[in-house]
């Protein structure tokens, strides 16, 4: 089943500044990919397009086998419910705590207290920092603000996760540590998408790869030497084992709760608890 498609996609910002030009693409489900390429490629311009954070200029664009490309901005929240986005720059808040940041996405969810308290702690052991949940996010080393934002973005048990430039700024080890719970994120059945310029990473795992340069998508013989081991060459994407995990029953649109946490996960403000959550 496909997870993400991209037919003829452009998107074109003013003064003919070109975000993507003609790129396809297909990401399946339970897929791990790497988007690749220089500064101004288009990494960004992508998730922003599956997130709806942006529309396209032309071309269409499908999420779970659904057409996203001209949803109205009622209908992106309900699509958000499904996507975690996890930024470069964290977008923790920075006057409440480990646990509370993550309560909160689950609180304006109307999910009971019992689970919220259940479900902050698992997701924090995901990302082996259960015993932190009491610090501010400023008390926090770069690498453990990156896992916060991580199990931020999937507290709400997305069907894809975004992270844009996850391991910038940190050391060879901490990024692959990051990697790996990315890795173990997906083998649980999300569909995850990384965003990097940090090349011996992606020599280290073998995912799909799509190579960026000015919006458009690089053909396979094209792509720098760099993202393989000397002397290697992919022709095919090594299909990483994934847990089977249940399809979404009905529309990825369907209006069935409050789906307002999710533009608190697109990095806007919080929307105010509902009034009988205190
Ligand atoms: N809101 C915007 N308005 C105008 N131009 C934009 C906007 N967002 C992105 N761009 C342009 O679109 C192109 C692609 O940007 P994008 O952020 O997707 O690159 P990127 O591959 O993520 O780069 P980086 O590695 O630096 O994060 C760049 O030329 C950028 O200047
Ligand atoms: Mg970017």
């Amino acid at each position: 089943m496909e997870m993400i498609r991209f037919e003829n996609v452009y998107k074109e910002y003013a003064h003919n500044i070109t975000g993507l030009a003609d790129v396809s693409l297909v990401i399946n489900k339970g897929g791990f990919a790497f988007l690749c390429g220089p500064s101004g490629a288009g990494k960004t311009t992508i998730m922003r397009l599956v997130f709806s954070a942006e529309k396209p200029t032309s071309g269409r664009i499908f999420i779970s086998e659904e057409e996203i490309t001209d949803i109205s901005l009622r209908q992106v929240p309900y699509l958000r419910r499904h996507i975690g986005m996890v930024f470069q720059d964290f977008r923790l808040l920075t006057d409440r705590t480990i646990f509370d940041n993550l309560n909160l996405i689950l609180l304006v969810l109307g999910i009971p207290s019992a689970e919220r308290k259940r479900r902050c702690l698992s997701v924090l052991s995901q990302v082996g920092l259960a015993h932190r949940r009491n610090a501010y996010p400023l008390q926090l080393s770069g690498g453990e603000q990156q896992r916060i934002a991580i199990a931020r973005a999937i507290i709400a048990d997305p069907l894809i996760l975004l992270a844009d430039e996850p391991t910038g700024n940190l050391d060879p080890d901490t990024s692959w540590d990051i990697l790996q719970t990315l890795r173990q994120i997906n083998a649980r059945g999300t569909t995850v998408v990384v965003a990097t310029h940090n090349y011996g990473l992606v020599r280290r795992l073998h995912a799909k790869l799509f190579y960026l340069r000015k919006g458009r998508l690089l053909p396979k013989e094209e792509y720098p030497q760099i993202l393989y081991h000397e002397g290697e060459t992919m022709e095919e994407e090594v299909v990483l084992p994934t847990l089977e995990s249940t399809p979404p029953e009905k529309s990825i649109l369907a209006k069935d709760s409050v789906p307002k946490a999710i533009n608190y996960q697109g990095g806007f403000e919080p929307p105010p608890p509902p009034p009988d959550a205190r």
